[in-house]
């Protein structure tokens, strides 16, 4: 019997938009169009490359670019402010492969921060930088630099503007949809890839840095467990590991990818927090699991594909 051809093998990617409080009545009906085309054309862009027999880690790279073009979601341009009326972007990206990584916190000028994630892991000896020198790294390396008004949007800082109106809420986004964007893919070789990006949390204050650019917390991948994207409150999906946690539970056996998701949440709202998660296995199984109302999401491979926003459609 010959062995399966590239073009036999299955491919999956599976993404987010951002976990909270997303309801029918708090957004509206052109905000839900666009946000859901937005994750179409997330899901066409690292598409295009699985089909074709492309790396996952292409993959998860081209949706989350797309995601961060998209001014609905908190990352890239429409990122959330901080305190002091900064945009101050985190990003991680991380190859199942060979569990190479690269992370960056608080950079400011790089248009899409996730390749700059990707430039870390590829032509730096390390794989997390920050601020500052990870500013200087992404223009010394030839990365697109935008001005601080491509990031910038009205909504964003009237949510600011509202935050500062109540500091007992600082801590909090006011609108409690996270917003972190993240992709997840299996490729036709059989490896997968995990991406995530964000904006933080609206006001956020002190250099505080959340899960997402966290390699265990809010990304993770390897090819003998799972990949893994998060989003949600992340002082909680940092404490309980949450994106190791599933991979290892799914490495050594002792959960299958949605038991492993569903557990970590639960131990996220255990803590007392919120948010969601998105993995998908070497095996081919694509995996949502989240204890909010809503959360932005879609999936694709060589069957079909779904685009959800609330809690109660089908995913
Ligand atoms: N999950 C995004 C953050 O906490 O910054």
């Amino acid at each position: 019997m010959s062995s399966a051809q590239p073009s036999d093998q299955k491919w999956r990617l599976v993404i987010h938009g951002g976990a909270g409080i997303i309801e029918r009545d708090r957004i509206t009906a052109g905000e839900e169009t666009a946000i859901r085309a937005a994750l179409n054309r997330a899901l066409d862009a690292g598409s295009e490359i699985l089909e074709s027999g492309g790396a996952a880690l292409d993959a998860v790279e081209a949706a989350v670019r797309v995601l961060e073009d998209d001014p609905h979601f908190n990352a890239g341009r429409g990122s959330v402010f901080t305190y002091e009326g900064r945009i101050e972007m985190d990003a991680s990206i991380m190859d199942g492969r060979d569990r190479n990584a690269g992370a960056v916190s608080g950079v400011t000028g790089t248009k899409n921060p996730i390749g700059l994630a990707r430039a870390v892991m590829e032509q730096s000896p390390h794989v997390f930088l920050s601020r500052e020198g990870a500013d200087q790294f992404s223009r010394e390396h030839g990365l697109e630099q935008a001005p601080a008004s491509w990031f910038e949007t009205a909504e964003r800082r009237r949510q600011l503007d509202e935050l500062r109106a109540r500091p007992e809420a600082e801590h909090f986004d006011v609108h409690l949809k996270y917003g972190t964007v993240g992709a997840v893919a299996l490729d036709r070789a059989g490896h997968v890839a995990a991406a995530t990006s964000t904006g933080g949390l609206t006001g956020k204050r002190w250099g505080r840095i959340g899960d997402s650019p966290i390699i265990g917390a809010g990304c993770y991948a390897d090819d003998r467990g799972c990949a893994v994207s998060g989003t949600g409150a992340g002082e909680y999906f940092i404490r309980v590991g949450v994106a190791h946690a599933i991979s290892d539970a799914v490495r050594i056996g002792h959960d299958g990818a949605q038991a492993a998701a569903d557990a970590a949440m639960a131990d996220v709202a255990a803590l007392g927090g919120s948010g969601g998660v998105i993995v998908v296995t070497p095996a081919g199984e694509g995996v949502f699991s989240f204890n909010t109302s809503g959360m932005y999401r879609g999936e694709a491979g060589p069957a079909g594909r779904s685009v959800a926003l609330y809690g109660d459609e089908r995913s």
